[in-house]
């Protein structure tokens, strides 16, 4: 991408009928450093997460807690939806409910052009219908259960709970006479749908033949609005995958839509088909281009199933983030699962990787480098004299980190940009193990050398700082004021990211301060582990 780019990136909306959980601030937090990362190279950057909150899922938690669907989200939102995004320091730049006024009015816009053009009937549906995943579904994702609650019945593959039989009148959508262009759409542009096993998933589904889509219900009147007939609701699916658009100015503000229009997507696997095949339908038959990518990231695990808080495996983000912080929390999500795939999620792995990533590997590197400056130079960060192989070794390291990990970001692939990152730290730890810089510290011959060394681990201190802070941007706001460097670059997150690879930025004198420790020790408690 050229800086001044547009990069628009959105989460899926989540659904309000819980409290949020681990997997759904995985997605938050990818979403947010790739913003974070394309803010800092300078993009046109825009982030937008937000709420689901129609449908019969809602409608029947708010009945089953005594209180009105609006209420019970509001509530959601204000105690559980929002607070999430501090909890897990997301820099969002928009957040869209699905009641917002601006969202039902441009939805109706939609609706009405689909229909003005001919692509929406009026029919009778009759099939199956599972509310956990308000989705209408085939035998195929079927099972009968052999014992348990629901013995002999047929419940959802997914939700493990029996599965409804719906015979409604309802409006459809001509989804059918997408089928071409879409696999067209997959075709040209192979990226559209990543990684490469979605793809396959999604190609092979709509290579089968596409239905038409159901897209009202009459039985219950929680949702907006059909506007040629009241007495239908807008299925929640259609009406929730146009928050990517109504929240950028849709059918209003065309000037900002087109500043931003197409978006990066981040959805879970689980979600991809909607995103991958009647989202773009629907953006064709309204004239819109499709999405720029939609990206299927895996799941988070526990004890080998998907983590759910129906199957009471959630784990609240604030349970991990008050005993190891939120960069803690975010670094170890983003470089411990490999974008694309599930990962296993233990307690043990966190702590492990903690102590030996961020707390040895990462926070010891800075505190002793500081420490150094401090101790030999009073404070001032030293000039290096002529450099020698193991400190070109240590610039290449740099330059080399830093242009991998923006490739990795690129193609969305962010463990491989920590990892990437990650390789100067280990350089840098191996560079101060060889320079022995306390021992260079003992003679006034070696001073010069001395500088040197200190003014390359400081400077290395300097770039790690940079392209880290799009994941851990607390620990990396605390070691921009350890080595001083706001007096003479400015604010970290007005570094440009693509540049922090180019060696010597950080200028010669700079009073670095004390650092507390970045990663401290923790004892973990019974709670935790
Ligand atoms: N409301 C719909 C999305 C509409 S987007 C137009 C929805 N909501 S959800 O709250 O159920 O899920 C939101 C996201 O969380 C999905 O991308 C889903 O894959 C993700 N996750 C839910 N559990 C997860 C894990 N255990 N691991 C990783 N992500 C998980 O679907």
């Amino acid at each position: 991408m050229a800086a001044g780019d547009s990069f628009y990136i959105a989460t899926p909306i989540f659904y309000v009928n819980d409290v949020p959980h681990i997997g759904h601030a995985y997605t938050e937090v990818a979403a947010d450093v790739l913003a974070r990362w394309h803010r800092q190279s300078g993009d046109d950057t825009w982030l937008l997460t937000g709420t689901d909150e129609h449908g019969q899922k809602i409608l029947r938690t708010a009945v089953a807690n005594d209180t009105t669907p609006q209420q019970w989200a509001d509530k959601l939102v204000e105690e559980s939806w929002l607070p999430l995004l501090e909890t897990i320091n997301i820099q969002n730049d928009d957040f869209i409910r699905t009641t917002d006024k601006r969202h039902e009015e441009a939805v109706t816009i939609f609706l009405q052009k689909l229909h003005d053009d001919g692509y929406i009937y009026s029919g009778e549906y009759e099939g199956y219908y599972c509310v956990g995943c308000e989705e209408y579904k085939q035998l195929d994702d079927l099972m009968e259960t052999p014992d348990g609650d629901y013995a002999g019945q047929l419940v959802c593959k997914i939700h493990s709970r029996p599965i409804e039989v719906l015979k409604e009148k309802n409006y459809f959508f001509r989804m059918s006479d997408f089928q071409q262009r879409l696999l067209d759409l997959y075709e040209e542009r192979p990226d559209f749908i990543q990684p490469e096993s979605v793809r396959n998933e999604i190609l092979q589904f709509v290579k089968q033949g596409l239905s038409d889509l159901s897209i009202s219900r009459s039985s219950f009147d929680w949702g907006i609005k059909i506007p040629w007939d009241h007495s239908h609701v807008l299925y929640v699916w259609f009406d929730a995958l146009l928050n990517y658009i109504t929240a950028i100015g849709y059918g209003v503000d065309n000037d900002e839509f087109q500043r931003r229009w197409p978006a990066t997507q981040l959805v879970g696997k689980d979600i991809a088909r909607f995103h991958a095949v009647i989202w773009p339908a629907m953006l064709m038959a309204a004239g819109l281009q499709p999405p720029k990518q939609v990206f299927g990231h895996g799941w988070l695990l526990v004890g080998g199933e998907k983590m759910s808080k129906s199957k009471l495996t959630g784990i609240a983000p604030s349970q991990i983030t008050d005993t190891f912080g939120v960069d803690a929390f975010r670094y170890y999500f983003m470089s411990a699962i490999n974008f694309g795939q599930d990962g296993s999620f233990s307690w043990e792995d966190l702590a492990a990787r903690y102590q030996s990533e961020l707390a040895n590997g990462f926070g010891n590197l800075a505190s002793r480098v500081i420490a150094m400056v401090n101790r030999y130079y009073d404070g001032l960060v030293p000039a290096p004299a002529e450099y020698t192989a193991d400190d070109l070794k240590v610039q290449a390291v740099v330059r080399a980190a830093a242009d991998n990990a923006d490739a990795a970001i690129q193609s969305l692939a962010i463990h491989d940009a920590l990892a990437s990152i990650w390789t100067i730290v280990d350089e840098l730890n191996g560079y101060i193990t060889l320079q022995e810089p306390w021992v260079l510290a003992k003679t006034e011959e070696t001073r010069k050398r001395l500088g040197t060394v200190l003014y390359t681990a400081t400077d290395g201190l300097r770039a790690l700082a940079v392209l880290l802070s799009p994941v851990i941007p607390e620990a990396t706001a605390k070691l921009w004021t350890g080595l001083g460097a706001a007096a003479g670059l400015g604010e970290l997150t007005d570094q440009v990211i693509v540049d922090a690879g180019h060696w010597g930025q950080l200028p010669v004198g700079s009073r670095v301060g004390t650092l507390e420790a970045l990663f401290p020790r923790i004892e973990v408690t019974e709670t935790a582990g």
